[in-house]
């Protein structure tokens, strides 16, 4: 029988979210023990990667209200206005709490923090530490966590089952990467904090680690995945690597201009007025897919671009406030963007959908929480503003984190002996899988996923690509049982994990497409070709789709928290 590792609380996941919530609970009881496993080491969670900022209010020109409408409107009014509105009021006090553990924000003059412009915010109100602010905040987060011992951290554990037992989620089982063994760790309650599923896709800003780990997990015990058909597509990717050219260059001045170097955004109608290249995502996304559509692209090796303008900012400009986007674009395309524009195309950076949470980040499951990238707590609706997820890992990461432990304190320890057996069953599946003969490889599905989500679920989609999408992932699915494994070691088995990895990405993939097809208009992230408007009367609602053994996921509604501000024409 397995043995049980038992802490209190068990946070998987390693980044922004899941450290803040460790944080959260140990500082809230100071008798309590928190496990805190991620299937990397915690500074190497994708957090890590973020460059241009996070969102909180910050100056006199600025409001919460402010910050709340523009991020209602950014999520073209399926953000819950609730959420948003704790959201906001939380904000400014987390990124000052990271200044105090650490975190060096950017200054003016005058010594007080400095904030850029980001797209679709009304003011400057994204503080930055130069373009490296993943780095400075995860870094502050994981020092500070360092402050408690009783965060105890399991890295380099593959979580791949949620431990439930009586209708209440009590744990986690992993697999140890170094050893090949299986761990049981329990708590009272579990949060996930696992980030998104970009790998599903080809071209995307995100980390080879994120495969909807936490999401896949959820899904499989019941709980739902919210909005999965909202991801969003960054702009300004590299073409090829697809890697995050930040938004800060915008906020910064730069300019998106097309083969015939005109400045498209401001010469023709993409919706984004007078905001130009500090439109929201969305737009400025499809903007460049009809400028090359229209002919207006650069062909490169890896297919058609626009460039990115930051030559008039100049050197000093450049070197103070995006040293990284300098050395990236000389580094990746051999580009140095003082002298000569940047390619870039859009490319996919993000999931607005994700584990269906509560305001407090509790699941329909009993005893599971999510929070972060992973989680659909509905803040960001159908577009996500800039700059607002890192400041969402952490308000959403510290509730989670208490409101886990209320039902920590409320909830019994469950049968250590049903527990220790799903523990052992899950060993057993995975010691089936090492090695497996099978005539399907990882490669070859990855593949064939990334070209399906590639083509249905791309800036623009329409019925007919979706639909083929939906079917692809489900014979994608069906093959995958046919998977053959060459390693058999059982000592840093990578193969192993990659083949757990690709399971989930087709998981969630699924849910995309599924909650994809369904809306049948045209909203935020969502542009649908057959039905390019919104349509309020039949679709302003959350979509749920629900994991169905060996069939199509099922696929719900729910209801959008209106507030003060009722749905308009969302234009800039
Ligand atoms: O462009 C960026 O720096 C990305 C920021 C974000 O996704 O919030």
């Amino acid at each position: 029988m397995a043995e049980l590792i038992r802490h209190d609380l068990v946070i998987v996941g390693g980044g922004a979210a899941g450290l803040r919530a460790a944080i959260a609970a140990v500082e809230a009881d100071p008798d309590i023990t928190v496990a805190l496993v991620s299937k990397v080491y915690p500074m190497r969670s994708h957090t890590v990667s973020a460059e241009g900022g996070a969102a909180a209010v910050a100056r006199e020109d600025d409001s919460l209200e402010m910050h709340a409408y523009d991020t209602v409107k950014g999520s073209d009014f399926l953000g819950d206005q609730d959420v948003i509105q704790y959201f906001v009021e939380q904000a400014p006090r987390e990124l000052t709490q990271l200044e105090h553990w650490g975190c060096p924000w950017s200054r003016n003059e005058d010594g007080t923090v400095s904030t850029r412009a980001f797209g679709g915010m009304t003011t400057k109100r994204t503080w930055y530490a130069t373009d490296k602010v993943g780095f400075h905040l995860l870094h502050s987060l994981f020092q500070a966590s360092m402050q408690f011992d009783r965060i105890v951290r399991y890295d380099e554990i593959f979580v791949s089952k949620l431990l439930v037992d009586g209708g209440v989620c009590r744990g986690v089982a992993g697999l140890e990467v170094r050893t090949g063994e299986m761990k049981a760790i329990v708590g009272g309650a579990v949060i996930l904090t696992t980030g998104g599923a970009g790998k599903a896709w080809p071209f995307t800003t995100n980390g080879n680690i994120k495969t909807g780990d936490g999401m896949a997990l959820a899904y499989r015990e019941g709980v739902p995945l919210k909005d999965m058909e909202f991801v969003q597509y960054h702009p300004t990717g590299l073409p090829g690597t697809g890697i995050l050219i930040t938004e800060a260059t915008r906020g910064e001045g730069g300019y998106l201009i097309n083969s015939d170097g005109e400045r498209f955004l401001t010469t023709r109608d993409y919706g984004v007025g007078s905001k130009a290249e500090l439109g929201p995502r969305d737009m400025i996304s499809r903007a460049i897919v009809q400028e090359i559509a229209a002919g207006r692209g650069i062909e490169g090796a890896h297919g058609q671009f626009v460039h990115l303008d930051l030559r008039h900012l100049g050197e000093e400009k450049i070197d103070t406030r995006l040293p990284f986007v300098r050395l990236l674009g000389r580094t990746y395309v051999g580009v140095d963007p003082v002298h000569e524009p940047i390619p870039i195309r859009p490319v996919l950076h993000y999931m607005m959908g994700g584990v269906d949470t509560d305001i407090d980040g509790a699941t329909d499951l009993p005893g599971l929480y999510a929070a972060g990238e992973v989680a659909c707590v509905s803040m960001n609706g159908a577009n996500r503003l800039g700059s607002n997820s890192l400041t969402e890992c952490l308000v959403f990461g510290a509730r989670s984190g208490q409101h886990a432990l209320g039902f920590v304190k409320g909830s019994d320890a469950g049968s250590d002996a049903a527990l220790s057996a799903q523990a052992d069953e899950e060993g057993g599946r995975l010691e089936a899988l090492r090695g497996k003969k099978g005539s399907e490889t990882i490669a070859g599905l990855r593949q064939e996923l990334h070209d399906t989500m590639e083509a249905g679920m791309g800036v623009y989609r329409e019925q007919g690509g979706m639909a083929k999408t939906v079917q692809d992932v489900q014979q994608l699915k069906a093959r995958y049982a046919d998977l053959g494994l060459a390693d058999q070691s059982k000592v840093f088995n990578t193969e192993l994990v990659a083949a757990l990895e690709l399971r989930n990405l087709l998981d969630v993939a699924e849910a995309n497409s599924i909650a994809g097809l369904q809306r049948k208009e045209s909203r935020g992230a969502h542009a649908c070709s057959d039905y390019p408007t919104r349509n309020d009367a039949e679709y302003l609602h959350h979509s749920l789709v629900y994991f169905n053994e060996g069939g199509e996921g099922r696929y719900d509604k729910k209801d959008v928290t209106l507030g003060r501000w009722e749905p308009e024409e969302r234009k800039y």
